[in-house]
Parts: C-alpha cells; structure tokens; sequence
C-alpha cells in the first residue's frame, strides 16, 4: 500500500501534490518522493522519512515550479525504506518518470531480461523494473507512452496503480491500474489523480474511478481515453459526483480505520500469499525460508517470540507448525524470555512476530537469541523496521499500514504467512504428502473468499453487540486451534472498550472460570465443525446448565450448536488449520460495535500505543 498523487493543469502542481501526499500518508509513510515538469526539465526529490521530511528537503534542494507534478509516500515491499528506493523512479534514458503503488510478482524475472539487454538499475524496487520495461517497449517498438505502458503492462502479474509521463510529452500523464484504488479528478482544464479523492476534494468533485485492467490516457485540453489493458477496447468514461468530506475518503468511507482494516483483510490475506503461493503447480517459495532451508530443518526446536496480538498468531503457529512440519514449537512472551535466562542453542531458530517491527520486548528478545547463537527469522509487516534489520532473515506479511491500534489484519496476515511457512517446511520434512500439500493450498487461495462472506454477518453481529454491550464481564472458549483465537477475541474487547474479558481453553472451564458463570455472563464460543466439535458442544451444555449466556462460532449449517445457543455466528468451513482465519472476523467485529456503542475512542483507545517501543 502506497500513496499515489499527480496534478496537470494550469496551477502550480508543487503545493497541490505536497498537501495530496499529506493526506494519503495514512496508506504508507516509509518514505515520499515528488517530480515536477516545467516542460524542460524534470525536478526531482525523494528521501526516507515522512511528508514532512520531504517537504524540508526538497524546498531546498529543487525549484518548485512546474504544471505537471507526480509525488509517492512509500508503504515499502520490495527493497528497504532508503532514499534510492523512494519514488519516483526515473528509466534509465531519464525521459520517463512513474510512481506505483502495488507489487509486480515477476519483476525479478523481466529484471533478468532488461539486464540482459543493457538495463542498469539503481534501486531494489519492482517499480523501477516496470518504468524500464515500458521504456524498453517504447524504443524497440517505436510506440507513444500509452501503447508502450499497455504492452508492458500485459507482461506484468501483480497489482499496480500507476502515474508516468514522458518528458516529451508536458501535456501527458499515463494512469493505470489492476488491484490497486486510482481515482481522477476532472476540474477545468486541469485533472488530478490519486489513491483516493483526498489530494483534489477541494478543487472538483467530478471523479472517475478506474476499474480494473484499465488505462487511462490524460491530455490537457482533450478528452480522457479509458481503454481496457488486456484487448485495447475503449470505455465509456463515468463521472462521479462525490458526496464525501475528506475524513470519510481517508478513512476509505469507513467510520474508523479499525473497521476499514477489518475489511481490507480479503485483500491483505491475497497480499501476504500472492507471489509465494503457486497453487496450479503446488509450489510455495519464499526467499527467506529457502535461503535458511537447512536451519529450519536441523533445529532443535523452533522459539517463537512475541508480544500481544502476534503473540497470539505465534500460538496458532505452534499448532500448525507441529501438526504439519512435525517440528517442536515453543512460543514464549517476548518480555518474558528476554528475562528469564532461557537456555538457547545454535540448533534453535527463533521466530519473532512483530506488526510494527519496532517492540522493545521483542527486538530484545532478538538480541539476546543472535547472542546465544540461534538463528533469528522475523516476521514483520513495517519492511526496514528495526526487527527486520535486526533479524537474520525472514519475510514481510504485505499486509499495508495499520493505523487503528487495535491490530486485526496484521494478525491474520501473520497466520497467512506462519502458514506458507509451516507448509513449505512440512514439504521439504516429507511430513506432508503431496495431495495434502496441495488441497491446503486449495483451501488457504479460498480463504479471502470466505473471509468477505464472514464479512456479510456484520449486521448481525451488530444485534449481538447491542445485546451485551453493558455487561462487565465476558468469557472466550476454544479449543486446538481456536484457543489461540479466543485469546485474542478478548484481547480485541479489553483494549477497545474497555470490558473485562478472558480467554480459555474451553477444557479449562471446569478448573476455574466456571464459577464465573451466571445468567449475567456472556461466553464466546468457538465450535467450528472441524477440532473437536463434541468436546465443545460438551462444554456448550455445561455453561447452559449454569444458565450463562452463549454465542457460538461456528460452521455454516451447524445444528447441535445452534439448538443450545443463545446466538450462533457462521463462518464458512475450511480446513482446521486454517479456520482462525475466519473465526477471529465475528470477534473482531463484536469488539468493534460494542466499543463503538459504548462511545469509545476506536482508533486510539486509552493508554495504549501502536508501537511499544519501551519495555
Ligand atoms: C493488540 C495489539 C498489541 C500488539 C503488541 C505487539 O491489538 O495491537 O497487543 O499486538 O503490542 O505489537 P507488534 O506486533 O507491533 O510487535
């Protein structure tokens, strides 16, 4: 995820691209770049940091004039946060200029072949592949910008939102997209384009939205020319008018970013597989993994370190990693093992989950694993984060920025990848067999699917929320791979409104908690069909017997459940291993309408941070 700007008209593009970058910061904030055009030469700034760090830079390093004007601010996935990797990116003759906001899958192989024939490249991005190759179709073929960047995008797999121009060509910018948002902006004599209408909202409130595998060809003082990528046919342009203030369009016209990300989760699962999982030829490559190959193969025992939320997915990774890859797991608190003397070997490989990258317990737990000799994988989404530079290799989860504090698809993206990663593993152990491989491989490219069908409850998840949102207590019950998910059910709840809440393995019921339970106690249940559904409908009829109140989790056309519950949430079936992935969605939401019933501060509840970055 990325921000993507660009102005031609017959303003001055500098002031309008920085206030545009300003407000799409909230897509990423690694790193901002922008190019301005004068019509003779391109001025160019880009550097690590925020907007802000831009702006100070680049007011002293080139003259802000100019009536056509692209500018970036980076969410990075490939190549670290760093000035060279900023955009935009010029091609190699310097006559095309492009931001991008996406991931171009094949860009290591069309880099071969660009080498090949001459190429040179400065940065480790796939967007500096993609302007070399449009350029490489350009001059080989003898095309203008537009036909050049359609056949080139007919070789790229991946998703891309874009804006290029040609020095040649000042009255031109070429958009385009597959997968990621690009609108523009119509006013009088001018246009604008963006990853939402934020940049332009308060110049014209006339926009196109450009679907998928389309392109758009902007000229000042013609017509806009959509055309589909794939068969060059034209579209109908279909101008908008839009109703929306400019908090709704960067909250993507959700009321919070919590619920916004919540829904992004589709899409974030796709991202964190897309390009590692090869579903028609059964393949799952990751360079980190398959670098390491050896390490994880001749560990002891794999470590998991972690804190809060991606502690949680490191114990669902527990359960997929021994299930699967038949390696022992342990998964500790980070701000425990990092106290603790804990005996570690060169034989161990620890994993260490981190969102942010940046937590204190965490990065220190590293350390103290690198000291004793064990070999560190991270797995983070903030790419150049301190943990990921601090560990010995590891692997991004793709999953965009995060902003609510309340982490959800971070930590559904982390299960994602644990996934691929436990499933490469259990190939390369033989504790696998290939149809096996293959049908989870099946299942997890179905997953984002289910996830939005998940999604469809939210209404009456909402009629749940309002049922119980002036209780003070509530209990999470799963078992195997659920338990983890339950944990995190009431973690969700805790720290947005603000309501006690436990989470148990529902077994554990009878060693304690039980005597918690009333007719006044609400009691989550996850009983998807698949891991020990009887066990828990056993459970179930306990807490019925104490009169406590049930909603249960469970699989599409469940019966037993159903008869005994108070309230039933479905979810659709899957494997086991991978039903956290839809059982958390329900918990997320209940958490989310209740705190905002209660009028609690979303996005930012009290005393808590994003980032731990103290212990
Ligand atoms: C809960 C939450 C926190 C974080 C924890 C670790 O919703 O967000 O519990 O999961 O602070 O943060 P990261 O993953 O950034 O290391």
């Amino acid at each position: 995820m990325c921000g993507i700007v660009g102005y031609i008209g017959h303003r001055e593009a500098y002031p309008i691209i920085l206030k545009g970058l300003k407000r799409l910061e909230y897509r990423g904030y690694d790193s901002a770049g922008i190019a301005l055009y004068d019509g003779n030469e391109i001025k160019l700034s880009k550097t690590k940091g925020k907007v802000a760090d831009l702006e100070q830079r680049l007011e002293k390093e080139i003259p802000t004039t100019g009536k056509l004007g692209i500018g970036h601010t980076r969410w990075a996935t490939h190549g670290v946060p760093n000035d060279v990797n900023s955009h935009p990116h010029y091609s190699n003759s310097g006559n095309l200029v492009i931001i991008h906001n996406g991931i171009i899958e094949n860009y290591e192989s069309l880099k071969k072949e660009l080498i090949n024939r001459g190429y040179t490249f400065k940065s480790d991005t796939d967007t500096e592949v993609l302007v070399n190759l449009i350029e490489d179709v350009m001059t080989n073929q003898n095309l203008k910008l537009g036909k050049a960047v359609q056949i080139a995008l007919n070789q790229v797999v991946g998703a891309y939102a874009i804006v290029v121009f040609d020095k040649n060509k000042p009255n031109e910018l070429v958009v385009a997209k597959l997968g990621s948002p690009l609108a523009i902006g119509i006013g009088e004599d001018e246009f604008f384009v963006a990853s939402d209408a934020s940049p332009f909202i308060e110049f014209t409130k006339n926009a196109i939205y450009l679907e998928d595998e389309e392109m758009a060809i902007i000229r000042l003082n013609k017509e806009i020319k959509i055309r589909k990528i794939k068969d060059d046919s034209l579209v109908n342009p279909y101008i908008q008018e839009l109703q929306i203030n400019l908090e709704q369009i960067e909250k993507g016209g959700y009321d919070h970013f919590m619920l916004k990300e919540i829904y992004e989760q589709p899409s974030a699962i796709k991202d964190t597989y897309r390009g590692r999982m090869l579903v028609d030829e059964a393949i799952i490559k990751m360079a980190g993994v398959e670098d390491n190959m050896k390490k994880f193969l001749n560990a002891n025992r794999i470590i998991i370190v972690a804190c809060g939320t991606s502690w949680h997915a490191g114990l669902v990774a527990e359960y997929i990693f021994e299930d699967l890859a038949r390696i022992p797991v342990e998964v500790e608190y980070a701000s425990e093992f990092r106290y603790r003397n804990p005996v570690i070997t060169e034989k161990d490989v620890v994993i260490a989950i981190s969102q942010s990258g940046e937590t204190a317990d965490t990065l220190a737990a590293i350390k103290l694993a690198k000291s004793k000799g064990a070999f560190v994988f991270g797995v983070c989404n903030v790419v150049g984060s301190s943990i990921a530079r601090e560990t010995n290799a590891g692997a991004y989860t793709h999953a965009g920025p995060e902003i609510g504090v309340a982490s959800t698809k971070a930590f559904t993206t982390q299960i994602t990848l644990l996934t691929l990663i436990a499933l490469r593993l259990a190939r390369a152990n033989g504790t696998i067999s290939s149809s096996d491989f293959r049908h989870h491989l099946i299942e997890l490219e179905m997953i984002p699917e289910k996830v939005k069908k998940t999604l469809e409850s939210e209404a009456h998840i909402k009629m749940i929320a309002d049922i119980y949102k002036d209780v003070h207590h509530f209990l999470y019950l799963g078992r195997g791979y659920n338990f983890p998910v339950a944990l995190e059910g009431a973690l969700k709840l805790k720290e947005i409104s603000y309501i006690h809440a436990e989470g148990y393995p529902a077994a554990e019921m009878k060693h304690g908690p039980i005597a918690l339970i009333d007719e006044n106690m609400p009691i989550v249940v996850i009983a998807t069909k698949r891991g020990h559904y009887e066990k828990v409908v056993s459970n179930i009829q306990e807490i019925k017997s104490r009169k406590g109140k049930i909603i249960g989790i469970v699989t599409e056309g469940d019966v037993e459940v159903k008869a005994l519950a108070d309230h039933v949430i479905e979810v659709p079936e899957t494997l086991e291993s991978l039903s956290p992935l839809l059982t958390t969605i329900p918990l997320q939401l209940l958490s989310y309408h209740i705190a905002v019933m209660l009028n609690r501060n979303v996005d930012q509840p009290r005393n808590l941070a994003k980032s731990v970055t103290v212990e």
